[in-house]
């Protein structure tokens, strides 16, 4: 076992190196329950997801603003109440196996994750103009709702982030960035972030030791070639965020 991965498990950042993006990656549809059978089956214990509201303030997974690329409905999800999401498919879209799959609810997720001891990173990816909002509701809906191991916050949104850090200032933070800004640092010190999370095409190993020496996790998304894999863990980062859970596992990383 690599030296990275003692370090992954410690008291202070109880995550493992392997993290399943959107919950099942390339496996389930994304961002619903169906996507647990695929991380248990490939022994990933820790997922990615994506959370915002409904226009009557439910905490929902859904990756996109709208509703068309990944359910039956149309139009914007912030101008749909939960009663309505809920009724919706999630699953068909990605095949018909899945059909009748539903957008999950935080609590649902949460449940499932206590259930199987598998950790969370949640992202927050609000609805747009509802950024402070859905970072304070979510945050304080995650600390109520799981008990075994405080799952991990993000967001691209500094605002929302923000909110959520206020909310509950126990729940550890980590900044999501896609091309990194040359004021990265003053960013995620400013937030008292705990991690960076950055598209894995713009890390190098250099840049990945300056956070690591700024006392930060580092985690890269969307790291979906198993060669890659082995080398952003190779120059220390500690979370690979992966589609291909089942390409990437333990013995690449490790
Ligand atoms: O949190 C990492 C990753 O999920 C960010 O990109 O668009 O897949 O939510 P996206
Ligand atoms: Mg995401």
């Amino acid at each position: 076992m690599g030296n990275g991965i003692d370090q992954a498990l410690s008291a202070d950042w109880p995550y493992p190196r392997l993290v399943a993006h959107r919950i099942g990656g390339r496996l389930a549809p994304e961002n619903t329950l169906a996507g647990f059978d695929a991380c248990i089956r490939f022994g990933y214990r820790m997922i990615e997801f994506d959370a915002k509201l409904s226009s009557d303030n439910q905490v929902f997974l859904l990756h996109d603003d709208n509703l068309n690329r990944t359910t039956n409905g149309r139009g914007p999800a912030a101008q749909h109440t939960w009663q309505q999401l809920a009724s919706l498919d999630a699953g068909a879209w990605f095949d018909v196996r899945f059909k009748d799959e539903r957008l999950p609810t935080l609590a649902q997720v949460a449940a499932r994750c206590e259930r199987e001891a598998i950790a969370a990173n949640i992202e927050i990816k609000p609805c747009p103009g509802r950024d402070e909002i859905t970072g304070r509701l979510v945050a304080l809906a995650a600390k109520d709702l799981w008990r075994a191991r405080k799952p991990l916050l993000s967001s691209f949104s500094f605002d929302a982030l923000k909110a959520a850090r206020d909310a509950v200032p126990s729940l550890p933070c980590g900044m999501l960035f896609d091309a990194l800004p040359r004021d990265w640092l003053r960013i995620v010190r400013e937030l008292a972030c705990a991690s960076l999370h950055a598209n894995h095409r713009h890390l190098t190993q250099q840049n990945v030791r300056a956070m690591r020496d700024a006392g930060l996790r580092v985690l890269a998304y969307t790291v979906n070639d198993p060669a890659r894999a082995r080398e952003l863990a190779k120059w220390g980062v500690d979370m690979i965020c992966t589609d291909r859970l089942d390409m990437i596992g333990e013995d690449v990383v490790s």
